[in-house]
């Protein structure tokens, strides 16, 4: 059936649902403000089958997103191998524009929805292909590796795109002595004090994660005794105090190894919302860093995209077909891994 037909409409989302949904986020929000989500969940849902759509949400994204609507949830890594399994004719990347553009590129022939169309990234926003072609001209012959918070074009101009759960992996799998690594400079550090190949940085950096500092973990730790972990995007003093460093799913695997008392996660604030109701005997300590662009995703948004099957992800051809084998090169190191 094509993606744009509608399918008999769905069973009604019921008040049973309604309250199973409600007790993961009951740490968070009051039933009235989860009852005021309550249309809208019941549309997306009836939608959702509508259109034989499933969506996916990015770990940063709002609670009643990541807990009301979502089909499939995790860090970049799950989310772009569940879009290339996916049988689903619409995607919906509740996420930014690099993640929606990764789902593209992996499910070329389903329709790809990212509900807010300027939703971006600074990380993405900081390098182009150009930059890449003129660090290849400036180190001939050695590998490049980007970070899958970039354009679909830089993608196409590097060897292999890592995330941040497997961005060691990826640099060791080249066998070269040295690598260009691009965009995030502190996830390059972070991948430079792991392996023995010479990194060569960009200067890139996360709005988000560059705004936390060591002498703020160091203080939570002081305050709080809570275990810190950290995303690799965040400065280099950040990671060295932290108790912990990686991805975001990453950081919840950790979270079940450890099952601390007290949890601070140095990273998007809506990920310890999401969270929290899967680690009941932790209590989280919230900096709030949010990302405006994981942020302009809403309820609203993702019915109106459903909907009106707009604003759709285009890759042109000609990039696609080389962001696609820088991708897919990653994903087939570990193929049975989901994150
Ligand atoms: P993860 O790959 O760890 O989910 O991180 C993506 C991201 O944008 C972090 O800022
Ligand atoms: Fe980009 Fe940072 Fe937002 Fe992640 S948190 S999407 S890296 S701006």
């Amino acid at each position: 059936m094509p993606a744009t037909s509608l399918k008999p409409p769905a069973p009604d989302y019921g008040m049973a649902e309604h309250a199973h949904r409600y007790s993961r986020v009951a740490r968070l929000m009051p039933l009235a403000e989860w009852d005021a989500h309550y249309e809208l969940v019941a549309a997306i849902e009836t939608l959702k089958r509508q259109r034989n759509a499933v969506v996916l949400a990015h770990n940063y994204q709002r609670p009643e997103i990541f807990h009301g609507v979502a089909d499939v949830q995790g860090d970049s890594l799950a989310l772009a191998r569940w879009a290339a399994r996916s049988d689903a004719d619409v995607i919906v990347m509740c996420g930014v524009h690099f993640m929606a553009e990764t789902a593209k590129l992996l499910a070329p022939d389903r329709i790809v929805l990212l509900p807010h169309a300027q939703a971006g990234c600074s990380l993405a926003d900081s390098i182009t292909a150009q930059d890449v072609q003129a660090l290849r001209a400036c180190h001939p012959g050695v590998p490049v590796v980007c970070y899958v918070n970039t354009s679909a074009a830089v993608k196409a101009a590097s060897d292999v795109c890592c995330t941040s759960a497997n961005a060691v992996q990826v640099v060791e799998s080249l066998g070269s002595p040295e690598v260009i690594f691009v965009p995030d400079e502190y996830l390059a550090a972070h991948v430079a004090e792991r392996t023995s190949v010479r990194i060569i940085p960009w200067r890139g950096r996360c709005e988000v994660h560059e705004r936390f500092t060591g002498d703020e973990v160091r203080d939570y730790q002081r305050a709080t005794k809570a275990f810190v972990l950290a995303h690799p995007e965040c400065p280099q003093d950040v990671q060295q105090a932290a108790d912990y460093v990686g991805s975001t799913s990453g950081m919840i695997d950790a979270l079940q190894r450890h099952r601390p008392a007290r949890a601070v996660l140095i990273t998007e604030c809506s990920m310890a919302d999401n969270v929290c109701s899967a680690f009941p005997e932790t209590e989280f300590v919230r900096p709030c860093n949010l990302c405006p662009h994981m942020q302009r995703i809403t309820l609203r948004n993702i019915h109106d995209c459903l909907e009106n099957l707009t604003p759709q992800i285009d890759v042109p051809h000609a990039v696609a077909v080389d962001a696609r084998r820088s991708v897919q090169r990653m994903l087939d190191l570990d193929p049975t891994r989901r994150s």
